[in-house]
């Protein structure tokens, strides 16, 4: 075996969107004390780890990755006695928790940007990054013609020093300045803080970004519009891996936690290795969104429907499960709180049961470590977004407003499109049960509850003789039983089929062979398997299974794991 055995590379992560998640106290917004009721049900599904997204205080610009004190916890979240508490209790029941740590930026309520701002020459002026405008043609421009993720520029000038701040994100979240050792040791502080408090690692946010290139040069990206969205200008540069090494020998070495790093759509395996390798990274390992969209949700038009494409998923699924296979450690997953819902991505929101069990199965008997995102586990969807009101998140609003779609006569296609890729899809409220505020609170929420919530909900998950929650639920057995564990947790993973349009078949390979065949389409499809015989089936989402691997029938959406020689 190449890889050294530890907690959690064989943990089932959960991430919970701790707004969304659960209201414990009435006021309709998710909290910690909502988590801690809620560890009995992630016990039962398997789960060992749990991210929660940004607790801290903040004025909540991008629900909480804008950070207003990194000490303390948000007020409509609970208090620091209320984490101590969700810790003890989940630990417990051997569940671990990490917290995401947002390093590359800070809010602009924050005490440092606060001062920062005042004057050239304050203390903490350098904590974020100050340049001077540019004059192109007698009219003042940002210092350079950088895209922000957000939309528009970014830089945001700063009336009160007439200089312009670095924000790649969103005008309320300026980025830090790493080149400041003052600003790694404040850092440093703020982690070492939580681990001392008990939480067991980082998913660190936005981590490809703590560097920026040196000389403030225009892009020469050939794109329409102002800004460029030329996302190396501050993506992945070499100088980031000089300070996460410093996070890992006077921090992160100090403890047994593990570390994620969210490395975004840009970023190479090669680069993911630097990030983690076994041998120097100073991570554990990284999330990457390759696999996140292979779909034509980017081109839709209006008349067409999400198509999967199965044939390019499968490339990205051998590019990340070959490029790092024994040269580091992976997380699995299908989505995030910036993405849109599995079901409407890539499963069906007509079949919910048949498409969502077989994702599962696709995804979670591969390599790495699983991340369910809150909500996958009972095939939650999209949200029927209908008007701008209908959404919340900063990044939609600002394309929407920068470009004027107000007054656009493509304003209803804008929305449908917004729809189908917006964040807020994940951030909709869980659907605990079929009741109005769908078992979330005894009040309105902050946010959208899924009309669907009333067929689709956990406590009818639980209840039903066959669910994506029981399907999951067997999946993480599976992986935890000491029989198959070698293979699942450590084996290695060979694609079959590379170019079949509908079907994706891979095997795992330790001490065991275990081969997993799903049917991605509404459709029968016949695959022929050779080389493998059949001992026993482990698992699968529909009665009666065929065993007959050199002449398989699949039903629409049918997967099925077998335990093969
Ligand atoms: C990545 C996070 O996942 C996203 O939700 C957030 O808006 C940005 N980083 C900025 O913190």
């Amino acid at each position: 075996m190449f890889y050294k055995p530890t907690w959690w590379k064989e943990a089932v992560g959960y991430q919970i969107y701790l707004k969304s998640f659960k209201d414990s106290n009435n006021d309709g917004i998710g909290d910690l004390n909502g988590i801690r009721e809620k560890l009995p049900y992630l016990k039962d599904l398997g789960i060992t780890l749990i991210w929660i997204c940004p607790f801290y205080k903040s004025p909540m610009d991008d629900n909480g990755y804008d950070v207003a004190d990194f000490f303390d916890i948000d007020p409509s979240f609970g208090t620091l006695d209320d984490m101590k508490l969700l810790i003890k209790d989940a630990h417990k029941l051997g569940i671990r928790i990490i917290a995401d740590f947002v390093m590359n930026h800070t809010s602009d309520e924050h005490a440092w940007f606060i001062e920062s701002r005042k004057s050239k020459d304050n203390p903490y002026r350098d904590y974020y990054i100050w340049a001077d405008g540019k004059i192109v043609d007698g009219v003042e421009t940002p210092p350079t013609n950088w895209a922000s993720f957000f939309g528009g520029s970014c830089w945001k000038k700063d009336i009160l020093t007439n200089q312009y701040y670095m924000k790649i994100f969103s005008n309320k979240m300026p980025d830090l300045n790493y080149k400041n050792p003052k600003v790694r040791h404040e850092m440093m502080n703020v982690a070492t803080f939580w681990l001392d408090l008990g939480i067991d690692g980082f998913r660190i946010d936005a981590v490809a970004h703590l560097g920026r290139k040196d000389e403030l040069i225009d892009s020469t990206m050939d794109t329409l519009g102002k800004y460029k969205p030329d996302w190396r200008m501050f993506s992945n540069l070499p100088v980031i891996f000089d300070y996460l090494r410093e996070f890992k020998e006077n921090v992160f070495d100090k403890y047994d936690i593990v570390t994620i790093g969210e490395v975004g759509g840009g970023a190479t395996p090669e680069e993911a290795l630097r990030y983690s390798n076994l041998e120097a990274g100073s991570l554990n390992m990284v999330f990457n969104f390759d696999h996140c969209w292979s779909n034509n949700v980017w081109d839709l038009n209006k008349k067409e429907q999400v198509v999967v494409d199965l044939v390019n998923l499968k490339k990205n699924f051998r590019k990340w499960q070959y490029g790092l296979y024994g040269k580091a450690w992976t997380p699995i997953y299908w989505l995030n709180h910036d993405h849109p819902r599995l079901i409407s991505q890539y499963g069906d929101p007509n079949n919910i049961y048949l498409s969502g069990s077989m994702l599962g199965s696709s995804l979670y008997f591969m390599w790495g470590t699983p991340f369910v995102y809150q909500g996958e586990e009972i095939g939650m969807t999209n949200y029927p977004f209908r008007t701008i009101d209908d959404f919340n998140d900063v990044q939609d609003k600002n394309n929407y407003y920068l470009n004027d779609i107000e007054n656009s006569p493509n304003k209803d296609e804008y929305i449908y499109l917004m729809g189908i890729k917006s964040r807020d899809n994940a951030r909709t409220i869980m659907s605990w049960d079929s009741s109005k505020y769908a078992g979330f609170s005894n009040v309105k929420p902050w946010f959208n509850i899924l009309p669907n919530h009333k067929e689709y909900n956990v406590k009818k998950a639980l209840e039903d003789e066959k669910s994506i929650y029981k399907h999951y639920r067997e999946i993480f057995k599976l992986r935890a039983n000491p029989k198959y564990k070698d293979t699942l947790i450590y084996g290695s993973y060979k694609q079959l089929l590379p170019r079949h349009k509908d079907v994706y078949a891979y095997v795992r390979i330790g001490n065991k062979k275990i081969l997993t065949v799903s049917n991605f389409f509404n459709k029968d499809v016949n695959v022929s398997i050779r080389g493998y015989k059949v001992k026993k089936v482990l698992l699968s989402n529909y009665d009666n299974p065929n065993k007959a691997l050199t002449n398989l029938t699949l039903r629409p959406y049918e997967t099925i794991t077998y335990l093969v020689e």
